[in-house]
């Protein structure tokens, strides 16, 4: 019986390049949690997302999702690409209002006009951007550009929220402000969140479990707290201890 709560599980997966990039024997992540990926420059932590998300193909193994297998076939037409959303460090938004880049997904996905009302509102009050429905994306800071993104992404309440370095490029209260909601989608839906950061105080912050990459391998993964103050690894100490040049 596959375990209900596992969202997303990937196994023996490998991506080449002109060398291995990944290769992580095993890996679950669970329905309503928020995971970190950390690790320096390179460690592999945008291929894994990029493989999660079927814009890249891996080269071995499996990516089940709700038990599924997506890796087959390289098809990205399928159902569960419906149901999880990318949002990269550099905000990519259609050139039009900030409300109809936040309807968006709702439209493409048949919501009716009040329910899409309805949510669009609501999240402009959370990303704080009330006042902006109507604004043109092109006219918007990069810090707004990127909450737009974030809410565009969470309209529809994907099961899978996969971020790749979301806060990098913005100012600290951007970088608030974007936490706060990753923090707040965790205590009022059960979407799984996957944030890649080479912030480590930001997974501390936001991440409830964290997964050490570093040359494309898993070096440790486990609760927080416990990664933070006792790493088992010395590469992991090193990382979290900032000694690890990245
Ligand atoms: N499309 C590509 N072609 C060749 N090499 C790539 C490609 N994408 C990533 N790589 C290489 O794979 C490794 C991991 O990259 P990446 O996943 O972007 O790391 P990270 O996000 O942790 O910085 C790096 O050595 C990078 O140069
Ligand atoms: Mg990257």
């Amino acid at each position: 019986m596959p375990d209900k709560d596992i969202i997303l599980e990937v196994k023996n997966l490998s991506k080449v390049f002109d060398k291995e990039v990944l290769n992580i024997k095993k890996l679950s992540f669970r329905r309503g949690k928020v995971y970190g990926i950390i690790g320096p420059s390179g460690s592999g932590k945008s291929t894994f997302l990029r493989l999660v998300n079927l814009l890249e193909l891996p080269t071995k193994g499996k990516i089940y999702f709700k038990g599924e297998d997506i890796s087959m076939n390289g098809r990205t037409d399928i159902p569960a690409r419906r149901e999880m959303t990318l949002v990269f460090q550099k905000p990519l938004l259609f050139r039009t209002s900030v409300e109809e880049n936040i309807a968006y997904g709702l439209k493409a996905r048949r919501f009716t006009k009040e329910e899409i009302k309805a949510r669009v509102e609501t999240l402009l009050e959370k990303v704080g951007l009330r006042d902006f429905a109507g604004r043109h994306a092109g006219t918007l800071s990069g810090g707004e550009a990127q909450r737009v993104a974030l809410a565009r992404a969470v309209a529809f309440e994907p099961a899978l929220l996969l971020m790749d370095e979301p806060t990098a490029n913005l100012d600290p209260s951007n970088v608030e402000l974007i936490e706060r909601l990753i923090m707040d989608l965790n205590r009022n839906t059960d979407m799984t969140i996957v944030m890649v950061t080479h912030n480590i105080f930001q997974a501390r912050r936001v991440a409830q479990d964290v997964i050490f990459l570093h040359e494309g391998r898993i070096v440790e993964m486990g609760a927080t707290e416990k990664m933070f103050t006792s790493p088992q690894d010395p590469r992991t100490r090193a990382f979290v201890d900032g000694r690890m040049i990245f």
